[in-house]
């Protein structure tokens, strides 16, 4: 029997080609640090909903419950709308297994270029905790009147106490052990409601950590912000929107969507957790033989943290800073060099 058994979800676009990458840097770290690893293939995706009417099975959260985690390459397709296939996989399993924690590093690496002047390696560093279950993700709407010139879309926002207050402590909990500051990213002055209570939450749960300094910025600031200032930030924590969209000026501030890992975590023993690469499907290279396979790379990495392999997370993470930092090593089109997906995982290899 193998130590771990993962359970693994290709996916769309460039999903399969940075799954299967990746996975032959599991193999290696696996066979250096002594344990062993048995992924199990789902063809869930987009390919099937057009076959078959569905993203998964009905079943498919009870498969992959079974499983000590879950690795998604990305979903989304051209011809099927964004909305179904994000309703279809991965907002079910977020959901289901009760991911609340979205944990995004935002790491510049050594020999990588910022787009914003005056950065080098190491001078960007955060981490963004965004809340994975609810917020303005909650499934609660409808349209009415559909044709009439007064059609309607309600969506609401739901913010529980509970929700709000164990994302806010996983943030409070991670700037304890960076021995750094937290930043609140809210719409406190607009959105009065959901909002000062996310306020009220940081308040309350912040009496328990007093060494913890803490920043409130309004989402807007905090947009300019990443771009004006990315050095200074350490953790930050935000709802299920804002964290999505603040997260992408993350990676591209840090050099690439190539780069991004993500780990949607149950901390519990409950349910498995799930861990993907922030960029989706990329449509406009797909079939090209370039994607950046690394994004994938850092979140097998996160996923082998969180299963408490850690020398494994940091060999496998320590590969591809180094790589990263090597000018002379292959590097895909979006960091500027002219290698394929393959390359630059057999130079990955050789460095593990
Ligand atoms: P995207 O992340 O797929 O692509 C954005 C840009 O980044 C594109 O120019 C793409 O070529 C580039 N890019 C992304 N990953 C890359 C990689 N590994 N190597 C090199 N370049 C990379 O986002 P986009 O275009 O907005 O969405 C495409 C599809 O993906 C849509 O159907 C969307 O719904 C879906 N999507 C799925 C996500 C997921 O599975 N978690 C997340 C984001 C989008
Ligand atoms: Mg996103």
């Amino acid at each position: 029997m193998s130590d771990y058994s993962i359970a693994v979800i290709p996916g769309d676009g460039i999903g399969p080609a940075v799954t299967s990458a990746s996975e032959e840097t599991v193999a290696a770290v696996a066979d250096r640090f002594g344990f062993s690893v048995e992924t199990t293939a789902f063809d869930w995706g987009t390919e099937r909903y057009l076959d078959r009417g569905a993203m998964m099975p009905d079943d498919g959260l009870d498969r992959l419950a079974e499983f000590d985690a879950v690795f998604l390459g990305a979903v989304g397709h051209p011809d099927v709308p964004d909305h179904v296939t994000l309703h279809g996989l991965l907002l079910p399993i977020r959901k289901g297994f009760d991911q609340y924690i979205c944990k995004r590093p935002n790491v510049l690496f050594d020999g990588i270029e910022s787009p914003l002047r005056g950065y080098e390696g190491g001078d960007i560093d955060f981490v963004v905790y965004r809340e994975n279950t609810e917020g303005e993700y909650a499934d609660i709407g409808g349209r009415e009147h559909a044709g009439f010139d007064h059609e309607t879309a309600v969506q609401s926002a739901l913010f529980t106490w509970r929700g709000t207050e164990r994302i806010v402590r996983a943030a409070f909990e991670a700037a304890t052990e960076r021995a750094g500051t937290l930043t609140s990213v809210t719409k406190s002055n607009a959105q009065a409601h959901s909002m000062v209570f996310w306020d009220d939450v940081v308040a309350e749960v912040g009496e328990e950590y007093p060494e913890v300094s803490v920043e409130r910025i309004l989402v807007d600031a905090a947009a300019m912000d990443l771009i004006r200032r990315p050095d200074e930030f350490d953790v930050l924590v935000a709802s299920n929107l804002f964290g999505d969209v603040l997260t992408d000026v993350g990676a591209q501030v840090t050099g690439s969507m190539g780069l991004a890992p993500s780990g949607n975590i149950h901390p519990g023993e409950a349910y498995p957790s799930m861990f993907e690469p922030v960029h989706g499907s990329a449509p406009d290279i797909v079939g090209e033989g370039v994607a950046n396979p690394l994004a994938a790379v850092l979140s097998w990495s996160m996923l082998f943290e969180d299963l408490g392999e850690d020398d494994a997370a940091a060999a496998l993470w320590n590969a591809v800073a180094d790589q990263l930092a090597d000018a002379s090593a292959p590097r895909t089109p979006d960091l500027g060099g002219d290698a394929g997906t393959e390359a630059v995982v057999a130079d990955l290899r050789d460095r593990l």
